[in-house]
């Protein structure tokens, strides 16, 4: 039964986004240019799901220990001996670059009476547990124990530091606690094949903010899985972004994607309600650009590619190479990837966003937020130093990360949200939580494979 007079059909969304493709002023790439829908029903979520201790203990013991998830980028732990601390819902690995390139994960546990081996990021001959002084090489073997003839019972063999597996894919270096995962590049599915022309790996971290967020880690997520709440939650953005014109795909157990339309006025605001030079002049507003001189965008297609066109100048300047084939779309849309459980890289050859959410600790109802920003390395030259991840503290706004220019305040909108959303769930009368059937597909998605791992 339907309540509202919007009369677009469903298999509609799909079609209006793959139609602004068509008018894109260069060919689009083919994994652009199709669509991978999948009808998930209509059943209701549990609320449970959100703010039930069980239900997050369950999450702890029997999804995160299985699952490949990101740690660090590769270029975080450059030199043999830099390592990165990674800590998820109790659990923490060491992952550590060799003398031979390689990268290694162990657990961060020390085997005598567990002390964690670091508790921060750093660099190291060889890690020295800071208790009683057992000393591992890099390579997990056993290096010295005082008082080694105190400890009959346990050969080197006992004492090499146990593994987690590690995988790289686009300059991200993930891992998988369970020794039996199936390979990471399996785990992926379509995400390698889609971004072979976006290469981020040939990107550094320019940007890394972080926020610890007062509701349950899938509250936040999903936050960023829709465009649909938009037109209530970011509506200052209407005239610029196709929301309800987005594409939502999902692809086999692990990956999702939204492709949504920047540049091209939201259809709530009706047919001709926003002229091709409004939207240029709120696009360039939203950037923090001027306008430069001459030059009129006529029809949408034309505000489009007039912005390409914009970016593409922009793009080779700042990192060097040719951008005369990319696509409007690929330097202007929200073209957002999520790998389950928590990974969301944006895709495209505008600065990529990625976004990483977690649980803080062992809390059901308080997450981190991650946002980093990748951008292309110069041509020709050294690779930048990858920042440092900067925590905002709880007073502190995302605005307040300067270095998020466009993107901060539109964070904070969302983060106006939060709380009240994880009040509101454990507030719920019905125990229940209604997902739309195309718009928040991936949602339901998120959840179908979530209960796989559960079940
Ligand atoms: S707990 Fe690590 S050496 Fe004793
Ligand atoms: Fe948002």
């Amino acid at each position: 039964m339907s309540t509202g007079k919007d009369t677009r059909a469903a298999g509609r969304a799909g079609a209006e986004y793959q139609a602004l493709l068509a008018r894109d002023s260069r060919p689009v790439p083919q994994v652009l240019a199709s669509q991978s829908p999948e009808d998930l029903g209509t059943e209701p979520l549990s609320a449970a799901r959100y703010t039930s201790q069980a239900f997050f203990d369950l999450e702890c013991e029997r999804m995160w220990p299985r699952v490949w998830q990101v740690a660090c980028r590769e270029e975080d732990i450059p030199e043999p001996g830099d390592f990165h601390v990674y800590d998820v819902v109790g659990r923490s690995l060491l992952v550590v670059r060799l003398a031979d390139g390689g990268i290694r994960a162990y657990h961060n546990s020390c085997l005598h009476r567990g002390r964690r081996l670091a508790t921060a990021d750093g660099h190291a001959q060889n890690f020295r547990c800071g208790f009683h002084g057992w000393t591992w090489n890099l390579d997990g073997s056993i290096r010295s124990v005082p008082c080694r003839w105190d400890f009959p019972q346990l050969s080197d063999d006992d004492l090499r530091l146990p593994q987690a597996q590690v995988g790289t894919w686009g300059g991200f270096v993930f891992v998988n606690m369970d020794p039996g995962a199936a390979p990471l590049e399996q785990y992926l599915g379509v995400l390698p094949l889609h971004f072979e022309r976006w290469r981020l790996e040939d990107c550094y971290k320019a940007v890394h903010v972080a926020k610890v967020i007062r509701c349950n880690w899938k509250v936040a997520m999903e936050a960023f899985m829709e465009s649909y709440h938009v037109i209530a939650t970011h509506p200052q953005i209407l005239p610029v972004f196709a929301d309800a014109s987005a594409q939502y795909d999902v692809y086999g157990e692990h990956v999702n994607r939204n492709l949504a339309a920047f540049g091209a006025p939201s259809p709530h605001l009706g047919e001709d309600a926003v002229a091709p030079g409004e939207v240029v002049e709120g696009m360039l507003a939203m950037m923090g650009r001027r306008r430069p001189a001459g030059g009129q965008p006529e029809g949408e297609a034309g505000a489009r590619a007039y912005l390409g066109d914009l970016n593409r100048a922009s793009f080779a300047k700042a990192f060097g190479g040719d951008y005369e084939d990319v696509s409007d779309a690929e330097t202007i849309d929200a073209l957002v990837y999520n790998v389950f459980p928590n990974f969301a890289p944006w895709a495209g050859f505008a600065p990529n966003i990625v976004y990483r959410w977690r649980p803080n600790g062992r809390d059901v109802g308080s997450c981190l937020m991650e946002v980093m920003i990748l951008k292309r390395c110069p041509t020709g030259q050294p690779r930048p130093r990858p920042v440092r991840m900067r925590l905002l503290s709880e007073a502190e706004p995302w605005s307040a990360a300067t270095e998020l220019p466009v993107l901060g305040p539109v964070i904070d909108q969302d983060m106006g949200n939060m709380p009240h959303v994880q009040d509101g769930l454990d507030a719920s009368a019905t125990g229940r939580v209604h997902l739309s059937r195309y718009q928040e597909v991936r949602i339901r998605h998120f959840h179908r494979t979530l209960d796989h791992y559960l079940g």
